[in-house]
């Protein structure tokens, strides 16, 4: 069985990889800290990254591991390039030297959301948040260090953890109405369905940048109402402006207005979909 050695563990992303893919690959879950079946492995420790690459000796190692709250990271930037950027080239040496291949996760915040029309690949990167520049700069060292590498910019994730859909959910229980912003428009994902791209991927020779997304796009408003009618829960969504949220909470780090995110690279590199949202997130609330 190939080994895989797998980063931020404990995870949304982390656990979906984990319950996927165990079957088929020997699994190393590692976390920053140790826990149920995790060993610790923090990746900003260059040398504990290459010790222990260099001791797995795995097929690939799967970079799960970020720092994902952004609004904090705008008062903790340095913070925020040790674990996004500084981590990722760890994790790019480390799996260089082993001969490993490398999956590596980014974001569709690398883009300032400009454009009006759904962002390639090829499209010119423009971050407009810390936790943007610094998943950009990860990035650039994943390229810059590991010849072997799978480049992944996700959006809007939902698995096993903190995320958007469980927020919501969990007002609907005190609350008739909740306020979403209704003028960014994304991809909501579910870490499931990227682990199926990861595994797809892993398995050829693919090497690159590839969007990874669930099919469709939406505002976090759009995404609410959703989740609130699957969900059976009779909410009222009141629709606000980033502006208008900005206002209500002056901490949140400034987000793109647009970043569809358009997967080229897999329809011009092969035959391999993701599903749309609105099945994804019916399969995860049921
Ligand atoms: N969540 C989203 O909406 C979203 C959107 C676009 C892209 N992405 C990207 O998708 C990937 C997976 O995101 P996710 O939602 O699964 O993230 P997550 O649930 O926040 O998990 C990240 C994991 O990394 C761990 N970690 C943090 N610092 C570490 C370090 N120094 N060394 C080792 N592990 C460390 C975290 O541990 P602690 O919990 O103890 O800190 C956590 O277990 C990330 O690359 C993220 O940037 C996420």
């Amino acid at each position: 069985m190939k080994k895989l050695l797998v980063t931020g563990s404990g995870g949304q992303l982390g656990r979906s990889v984990n319950r996927l893919m165990g079957s088929k690959y020997e699994l190393v879950q590692t976390d920053v800290f140790e826990g149920d079946g995790i060993k610790a492995l923090d990746i900003t420790d260059v040398d504990a990254v290459c010790k222990a690459v260099a001791a797995e000796k795995p097929y690939a190692v799967i970079n799960c591991a970020a720092y994902t709250a952004v609004d904090s990271q705008e008062k903790d930037v340095e913070t925020s390039y040790r674990i996004n950027a500084v981590g990722a080239r760890n994790l790019a040496i480390a799996a260089e030297e082993a001969g490993a291949k490398l999956v590596h996760i980014s974001t569709d915040y690398v883009f300032s959301g400009d454009k009006t029309t759904p962002y390639t690949e090829f499209d010119a990167t423009g971050p407009v948040s810390v936790y943007g520049r610094t998943k950009l700069a990860g990035e650039n060292f994943v390229k810059e260090f590991s010849r072997r590498h799978f480049i992944l910019r996700t959006a809007w994730l939902y698995g096993d953890g903190k995320n958007f859909v469980k927020t919501m959910l969990r007002l609907s229980e005190t609350h008739q109405r909740v306020s979403v912003v209704d003028d960014q428009i994304g991809n909501p994902t579910s870490s499931d369905e990227l682990a199926k791209a990861i595994d797809y991927l892993l398995e050829t020779d693919n090497y690159g940048l590839f969007h990874a997304t669930c099919e469709g796009s939406c505002s976090w408003a759009e995404f609410a109402e959703e989740i609130f009618r699957l969900a059976g829960r009779d909410i009222e969504v009141e629709k606000l402006t980033s502006d208008e949220y900005a206002l209500r909470n002056p901490q949140a780090a400034p987000r793109p207005h647009f970043s569809h995110l358009d997967k080229l690279m897999f329809r011009l590199t092969g035959d391999f979909a993701m599903c749309d949202w609105h099945e994804a997130i019916e399969r995860y609330l049921a």
